[in-house]
């Protein structure tokens, strides 16, 4: 069988604070096959940007690693030391981020920045060179290349957002990994942002991994989806039946609240209450203060991740025969 590019077991990650322990990610597991799309969709605060971060070692203090291993392509990522983890954040995997404003660097052009980011990974690379392959990129992303030597401050929202992919996509890496990137953007950006990416993933024939709180959108291009809530994976699948047919109360929650066209705008609701405090997580399920299904096992005893047909994953007792 083909080695996946990313493979990730039993991972858990604790920010220890002064009230406690943070348990923002818990025993998470998943793979990645080459160019595949994977989207990790929960309500913020259920541990998305923290998984994402550790996968490069970007974590912010005090985040740690306290259990778990990763692979890419087969390579322990968490043996990597410091230097060979930096080569390989853009030569081989790129990271966009949430806001655009507080990633470009105001006080350089779009061309500079350019140059700077492909210098460091190609240190003999030449200004003209450099250029030359910003502009290309730009034209990918559909920016006029003119628009090289502007500030960040003189594009709009979108084309910074856009600009971010493309730092990212110009050192040509197989994965590239984006957290909420379309939060800033307005909804009619949004949509085209969206296509863009999509066309982005066969054009640059990379592997996505699209994290957001937005399940109708990662729905979009996402191949696969990983339900997230309170720092655990609650259910995984094929994009298009997670949406057709979810089996985990949380995702039918998610779902509910996604708008849909056919649906009165005024039944759309939000899910009621909030996540849970990771730092005293409720016991048995994490979902099941706020599930409309709870039995009784569903807070004494949590739900293990069980495989059903067609490779669907789901941690919840309705759906688990041992009940
Ligand atoms: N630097 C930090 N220090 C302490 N706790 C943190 C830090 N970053 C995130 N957390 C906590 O970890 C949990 C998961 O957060 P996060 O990964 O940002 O979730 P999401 O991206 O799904 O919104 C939350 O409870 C959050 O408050
Ligand atoms: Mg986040």
């Amino acid at each position: 069988m083909e080695q996946p590019i990313l493979e990730v077991k039993n991972l858990s990650i604790d920010y220890p604070i002064s009230i406690g322990t943070v348990e923002a990610v818990r025993d998470v597991s998943f793979s990645l096959k080459e160019g595949e799309s994977l989207g990790f969709v929960g309500e913020s605060g259920c541990g998305k940007s923290t998984l994402g971060l550790s996968l490069l070692q970007l974590l912010r203090p005090p985040g740690q690693i306290v259990a778990g291993e990763m692979y890419y392509y087969g390579k322990d990522l968490l043996k990597m030391k410091a230097e060979e983890v930096r080569k390989l954040r853009g030569n081989n995997i790129a990271m966009v981020f949430q806001n655009p404003l507080t990633s470009l660097d105001p006080l350089y052009s779009i061309e500079d920045q350019f140059f700077e980011t492909l210098k460091e990974h190609e240190p003999k690379i030449t200004r003209e060179e450099a250029a030359e392959r910003a502009g290309k990129v730009l034209e990918d992303l559909s920016i006029d290349k003119d628009r090289l030597y502007e500030y960040p401050h003189q594009l709009s929202g979108g084309m910074r957002q856009r600009i971010m992919i493309g730092l990212g996509l110009i050192l040509d890496p197989d994965l590239l990994i984006a957290d909420e990137p379309t939060t800033s953007l307005d909804v009619i950006v949004e949509a085209g942002f969206i296509d863009l990416l999509a066309r982005l993933k066969k054009e640059y024939n990379i592997s996505l991994i699209l994290i957001s709180h937005n399940l109708g959108l990662v729905a979009e291009i996402a191949d696969r989806i990983a339900v997230m809530y309170g720092g655990k994976l609650m259910e995984v699948g094929n994009a298009e039946d997670i949406f057709a047919r979810p089996m985990h109360p949380y995702t039918e929650g998610l779902i509910g609240c996604v708008p849909n066209i056919k649906m009165d705008q005024e039944k759309l609701v939000s899910m009621p209450g909030s996540p849970p405090d990771l730092v005293n997580p409720p016991s048995g399920c994490r979902f099941s203060p706020r599930c409309p299904k709870v039995m009784d096992i569903c807070t004494e005893k949590e739900p293990p991740l069980k495989t059903h047909k067609d490779g669907r994953q789901v941690a919840c007792w309705l759906h688990d025969e041992a009940n």
